[in-house]
């Protein structure tokens, strides 16, 4: 008992597992670059070969920023994760994390061509 109050009132033990915290929630979000160049690609040859080389639609609609202008990010997670039921539009849960799913909801309404 004793030796827990000591140890609950270090500071420094406190700050290294805010620190090691921290450093966990960063890991699970942030995307090495590479890993974005990938996304990128992804996103012009899988999406692509559906929603159009240049993402203007083709067998999938159009994915350009003017095109999800009034489609959240959140939403075109969830479709890209869950896929369209009845629509040829295929879940990527499991290729894809939410993370980068995230990613490529943002990507595509910054517009990834540009
Ligand atoms: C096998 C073909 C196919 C592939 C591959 C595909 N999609 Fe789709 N997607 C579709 C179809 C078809 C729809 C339209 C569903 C409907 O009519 O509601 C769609 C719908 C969507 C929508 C909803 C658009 C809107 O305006 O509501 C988003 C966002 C989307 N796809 C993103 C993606 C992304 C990102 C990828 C790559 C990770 C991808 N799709 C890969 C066929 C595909």
């Amino acid at each position: 008992m004793r030796f827990c109050k000591t140890l609950l009132h270090r500071p420094r033990l406190e700050v290294a597992m805010l620190f090691l915290l921290m450093s966990t929630l960063a890991s699970a979000e942030e995307l090495t670059p590479q890993r974005k160049v990938e996304l990128q690609n992804l996103i012009l040859q899988d999406c692509g070969s559906c929603h159009g080389m240049t993402l203007k639609g083709g067998l999938g609609s159009a994915l350009r920023p003017e095109d999800l202008d009034g489609v959240a990010a959140s939403t075109i997670t969830h479709i890209i994760l869950n896929g369209v039921p009845d629509k040829p539009m295929p879940p990527w849960r499991g290729l894809l994390s939410d993370s980068e799913a995230t990613w490529i909801a943002h990507a595509l309404k910054a517009g990834v061509l540009k």
